[in-house]
């Protein structure tokens, strides 16, 4: 029998009222998404940390074509935020300035990091990327800093592991995504830069943490995820919210 969980992008759409998830190659999804389509992308791409020696996580990511298909499926003042790594935030910010005037780097801090380097300074932030334009919408509700600090994802609102999992019984509380970013982060980005009703893309989804943050803001949501694993943990996420 296939296990549909070890599958990637099916091409299926899990769709609802607040928006839906495509089980999808993110680059073959934007290549035929019309343009002009979102107020803001908000999103999490894999960071691409193994190419610095390790097996995984260490495609290349496009992100020279990343940036130019955000800027083409963005409205005109939309706003593009992306969470990377310390060695992809030069390509980033280099990429989408060549199409937004406006950018600023963001830091999610974690006061709770463990783990000793020897020699190093202790990582406890990882890094984000603001682009815009100069008349892109930004909430004046409030005084926004660019950083923010919360645990790393943590409590009620970490997932699980999928018990059919053979590591899961061993690790216990591991999460089931390792990447799965703070809901509490990831809703100050959306209200910081979107307004109710709009709708928010985000072709990494993971475990659909933009989906839930977009729903409980009266944003509307698209997003892709090719793990098809992932993408029933972020469809189940989102409708344990209704
Ligand atoms: C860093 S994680 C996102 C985690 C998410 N922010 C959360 O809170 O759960 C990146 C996700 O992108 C997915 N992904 C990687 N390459 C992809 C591609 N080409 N198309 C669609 N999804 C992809 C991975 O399966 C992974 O779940």
């Amino acid at each position: 029998m296939i296990d549909l969980r070890k599958q990637d992008h099916l091409g299926v759409t899990s769709s609802s009222e607040n928006g839906d998830i495509h089980n999808n190659d993110a680059f073959l999804f934007l290549g035929n998404c019309p343009a002009h389509r979102y107020e803001a992308i908000i999103t999490d791409p894999p960071y691409e940390i193994g190419i610095a020696g390790k097996d995984w996580d260490c495609k290349k990511l496009r992100i020279d074509v990343l940036a130019y298909q955000f800027h083409r499926v963005l409205k005109p003042g939309g706003n593009v935020f992306v969470f990377c790594s310390d060695f992809q935030f030069g390509d980033w910010y280099c990429e989408l300035s060549r199409y937004f005037p406006k950018l600023r780097k963001f830091a999610w801090c974690k006061p709770d990091s463990v783990g000793f380097n020897k020699g190093m300074f202790q990582e406890s932030f990882e890094l984000g990327l603001h682009a815009c334009s100069e008349d892109s919408f930004f909430d004046d509700q409030k005084y926004y800093k660019n950083h923010m600090v919360t645990g790393k994802t943590s409590g009620k609102e970490r997932l699980m592991p999928d018990p059919d999992e053979e590591w899961s019984e061993k690790k216990g509380e591991k999460a089931l995504h390792p990447t799965q970013k703070p809901l509490k982060v990831v809703e100050e980005l959306v209200t910081a830069l979107s307004k109710k009703g709009d709708t928010i893309f985000d072709p990494f989804a993971g475990t659909g943490t933009l989906g839930v943050a977009a729903k409980k803001l009266g944003r509307k949501f698209e997003m892709v995820e090719y793990g098809f694993r992932n993408h029933i943990a972020a469809w189940d996420r989102i409708r344990g919210e209704e």
